[in-house]
C-alpha cells in the first residue's frame, strides 16, 4: 500500500541553475525522505544508488536559461528482508514518487557499509577462528577480511542469494600492509542480506608469505633528500571559469556531473569556433570496467571485478589533497552521495580540475628569416581517483588547445597476490612465496557524440598499400581507405596497428570549408583482447570486452555495456544483447562505445606498490576545423634561464 506524507519545510529544495546539475544535498535528502514516506521503507532497506535522473536529451538540447524544468532523482533500493531490488524515480519538483518498480533477481552493487558488516560477521564466526587457529593465527585484530563479488559460475546454490566471497589477509603488525600477506585458501562466503556466514572454504594450509612488504613512508629506512621544491604558480589565477558545474576554459565548454556508479561524467562538451559553440559530445563517461584474473586454481578463478557495476567507482572516489594528488591552482568539486542507509555522504574534493603546461604545442623556425614561432601547450585536466580494494584508478580527461580530447586511466595501488612458492605460471613472484596474479583491465567508454548536431556516422579507416602496377611503378604508394559502418554488427571492430586503423565519427550533413564532412577520429592507445576462453563465464558476463569498438543508435536506457546489474549476473546483457537487433547507425543519433584493455603481467617492480601505469585513447579533430584551431594561442614571454 502506498501512503503519501507531506514533506516538512526543512526539505524544501532550492532551484538549481541547469537541468544537468548534480543533485544537491537538499535534493538527495528530499529524494530519500519522499521515497521512504511513500513506500513505507523501513530499516531493512539499503540505498545502493541515489542520483540525478537525467532529463531527456531532447529537452536538454532545447533548454534555454530561464526555462522551467522538473528535477528528478533515480534511486535503487534493496530490501534485505526479502532480497528484492527496486528502482524508483522521485520527482523533487512534485514531491512524490513517480515510478516504483521491482527488478526481481537483480543484485545491485556491493556497498561500503556491507563490506564493513560482512568483515565483522566473518570475524565473529567460530568456524573462521577455527580455520585460522589451524594455521597458528590467533590475533583477529591482525586479520583482514576483504569481501569480493562472487561472480556467476552457474552454481545452483549461489542463485538468488546476495553473496560475497571474502579474501583474507594477515597484517604483519597492526598498521602493516595486509595485501602482501594473503591467508591463501581460506574463503568465507557470506549472505549479504542476512550477514550470515554460509560456509568457510578451506583449501588447505599455505603459509602466509613471510615478508612485510611495506610501502608507507614510515617504514622506509631512508627517504631520498635531493629533491628541491617545485612550485606551480599562477599569480593571476587559473584560466577557467566555473558556474555551478559548467566549465569554460579558453574555447572549451562543458558540464561535469558525478554518479555513484560512473564517477565523473561530462556533458555537452563543445568548442567555440568562429563565434559559435559547436557541440562535440552530449555525454561521455566510463560505463563499465572489468578486471579478469588469469589463475585457474580454486581460490583464484572467480577473481574478475566489475568495478563499476559491482562496486561503483563514484562511491569509492577519494577525497583529494592539494599538493599531493594535484599540483597548481586547483578547483575541486564535491560528490554528493549516500551511505547504504540513504544518509547523505559527501566526498569532499572528489573531482579535481586544473591546468597543466604540456610542453610545446607547435613550432617552426624559418632560419632564412631567423624567425622562430613557438607556442606552449596548455591542457585542462579534470579527474578523480577511486580506490577499489587493492587497486587505485585515476580517471583523467584532458582538453587541449588544438581541439584534442584525451582520456587516460592511471593504474596504481597494490597487486592482487596469492601465497605459494614455485608456481608462478599464472603470475609473477614479487616477494618470497608471494605470487602476483596475471590479469587484464578492460575499460568501456560510452561516448554520445553529437558533432555539430545529433545525426552522425562512423567510418573505419585503414591504410592500404597500393599494389605495384602502372599507377604505382615504384611501389611507394599508400592511401587511407574509409569504410562506412552502417549497422551495429558491422560496427563491432577491433584495433589493427598494422593498418594504422582508426575510426572517425563524422556529421555527413555538415562540411568544413574544403567540402569534407566535419569529424573527430578515435585514436586507440595500447589495447589488447581478453585471453579468457570464448566459453568462459567471464566472457558471457563481460562480452563487451571482445570488441574495441561498438556503435549503437542513441537509446536513453542503454547505459551500461554489461547490463544494469552485472553483480552475480549470468551475462548476455548490454552491448551483445542490444546489438543483436542490428539497428542502423548511419546518419543517426549514435553512441560510440570504445573499449580498451590494459594487459598486466606483473613485474617485481610493481610491488609492494605499483608505479602508475597508463592506458587510454585520444579523440582528435579530423576536418572538424578548417585549419589548426590553435593559431590564435599567443606566444609566451621569454624568461631568463636559471644559473
Ligand atoms: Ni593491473
Amino acid at each position: 500500500m502506498t501512503t503519501t506524507q507531506p514533506i516538512s519545510g526543512s526539505l524544501q529544495v532550492e532551484p538549481v541553475s541547469h537541468p544537468l546539475e548534480p543533485l544537491t544535498v537538499a535534493e538527495v535528502t528530499a529524494a530519500v525522505a519522499i521515497l521512504r514516506a511513500e513506500q513505507s521503507i523501513g530499516n531493512s532497506f539499503r540505498f545502493p544508488c541515489v542520483t540525478l535522473h537525467e532529463p531527456p536529451k531532447d529537452f536538454v538540447l532545447h533548454y534555454q536559461p530561464g526555462d522551467t524544468f522538473e528535477r528528478e532523482a533515480f534511486l535503487i533500493v534493496l530490501d534485505n528482508a526479502t532480497g528484492t531490488t527496486y528502482e524508483a524515480i522521485v520527482s523533487l519538483t512534485q514531491g512524490k514518487v513517480t515510478s516504483w518498480t521491482a527488478v526481481p533477481g537483480m543484485q545491485p552493487n556491493i556497498m561500503a557499509d556491507e563490506l564493513a558488516e560482512c568483515e565483522a560477521a566473518v570475524k565473529a564466526h567460530p568456524g573462521f577462528r577455527e580455520v585460522l587457529a589451524k594455521r597458528g593465527i590467533h590475533d583477529l585484530d591482525l586479520v583482514v577480511v576483504d569481501p569480493w563479488a562472487i561472480g556467476n559460475f552457474g552454481f545452483a546454490d549461489e542463485t538468488g542469494v546476495r553473496l560475497s566471497r571474502c579474501l583474507c589477509y594477515l597484517r604483519h603488525r597492526p598498521d602493516g600492509n595486509f595485501y602482501a600477506r594473503p591467508i591463501d585458501g581460506v574463503v568465507p562466503v557470506v549472505n549479504l542480506n542476512t550477514m550470515e556466514v554460509l560456509r568457510i572454504e578451506d583449501m588447505g594450509i599455505v603459509p602466509v608469505p613471510p615478508e612485510p612488504s611495506e610501502y608507507a613512508a614510515r617504514f622506509q629506512p631512508k627517504l631520498r633528500d635531493d629533491i628541491k621544491p617545485l612550485h606551480i604558480t599562477q599569480p593571476e589565477g587559473p584560466s577557467f571559469q566555473v558556474d555551478g558545474h559548467h566549465i569554460r576554459w579558453q574555447k572549451w565548454q562543458f558540464r561535469i556531473g558525478f554518479t555513484p556508479r560512473e564517477g565523473l561524467v561530462l556533458y555537452t562538451v563543445g568548442y567555440e569556433d568562429q563565434g559559435k559553440l559547436r557541440p562535440i559530445l552530449y555525454r561521455a563517461s566510463m560505463a563499465e570496467m572489468v578486471v579478469p584474473y588469469g589463475d585457474p586454481r580454486p581460490q583464484h578463478f572467480r577473481k574478475n571485478a566489475f568495478d563499476l557495476g559491482e562496486h561503483g567507482v563514484g562511491m569509492l572516489a577519494n577525497s583529494l589533497k592539494l599538493g599531493c594528488d594535484c599540483l597548481g591552482e586547483i578547483r575541486y568539486f564535491d560528490a554528493v552521495l549516500t551511505n547504504s542507509r540513504g544518509e547523505v555522504s559527501i566526498t569532499e574534493n572528489a573531482v579535481c580540475m586544473h591546468e597543466e603546461d604540456y610542453g610545446i604545442l607547435w613550432k617552426h623556425t624559418d632560419w632564412r628569416l631567423d624567425d622562430v614561432e613557438v607556442r606552449r601547450s596548455r591542457r585542462l585536466v579534470v579527474s578523480f581517483i577511486a580506490t577499489v580494494d587493492n587497486y587505485e584508478y585515476g580517471f583523467f580527461w584532458y582538453f587541449y588547445q588544438d581541439g584534442t580530447i584525451q582520456y587516460e586511466v592511471k593504474l596504481t595501488g597494490i597487486l592482487l597476490c596469492g601465497a605459494l612458492a614455485n608456481y608462478p605460471k599464472y603470475g609473477t613472484l614479487v616477494a618470497p612465496e608471494l605470487n602476483a596474479l596475471n590479469h587484464q583491465h578492460f575499460f568501456c567508454m560510452r561516448l554520445d557524440f553529437d558533432l555539430d548536431g545529433v545525426e552522425n556516422s562512423v567510418y573505419e579507416v585503414n591504410t592500404v598499400a597500393e599494389p605495384l602496377g602502372p599507377e604505382n611503378p615504384y611501389g611507394n604508394a599508400f592511401y587511407a581507405e574509409s569504410t562506412l559502418l552502417k549497422t551495429e554488427q558491422e560496427a563491432q571492430r577491433i584495433i589493427d596497428p598494422f593498418t594504422a586503423r582508426y575510426w572517425k565519427v563524422i556529421n555527413p550533413n555538415v562540411q568544413n570549408r574544403l567540402g569534407q564532412p566535419v569529424g573527430f577520429k578515435i585514436m586507440p592507445g595500447d589495447n589488447v583482447l581478453p585471453f579468457a576462453h570464448p566459453d568462459a563465464p567471464i566472457l558471457k558476463r563481460a562480452g563487451f570486452m571482445t570488441k574495441h569498438l561498438w556503435v549503437t543508435p542513441y537509446e536513453a536506457s542503454e547505459r551500461y555495456p554489461a547490463g544494469d546489474y552485472p553483480n552475480q549476473h549470468p551475462g548476455g546483457e548490454g552491448l551483445p544483447q542490444w546489438t543483436q537487433a542490428n539497428r542502423a547507425i548511419d546518419n543517426t543519433d549514435l553512441v560510440v562505445w570504445y573499449v580498451f584493455g590494459h594487459h598486466h603481467i606483473p613485474r617485481p617492480e610493481d610491488f609492494p606498490i605499483m608505479p602508475v601505469a597508463y592506458s587510454g585513447f585520444t579523440l582528435k579533430p579530423l576536418g572538424f576545423f578548417d585549419a589548426n584551431p590553435s593559431l590564435d594561442v599567443p606566444p609566451s614571454q621569454p624568461r631568463h634561464a636559471c644559473h
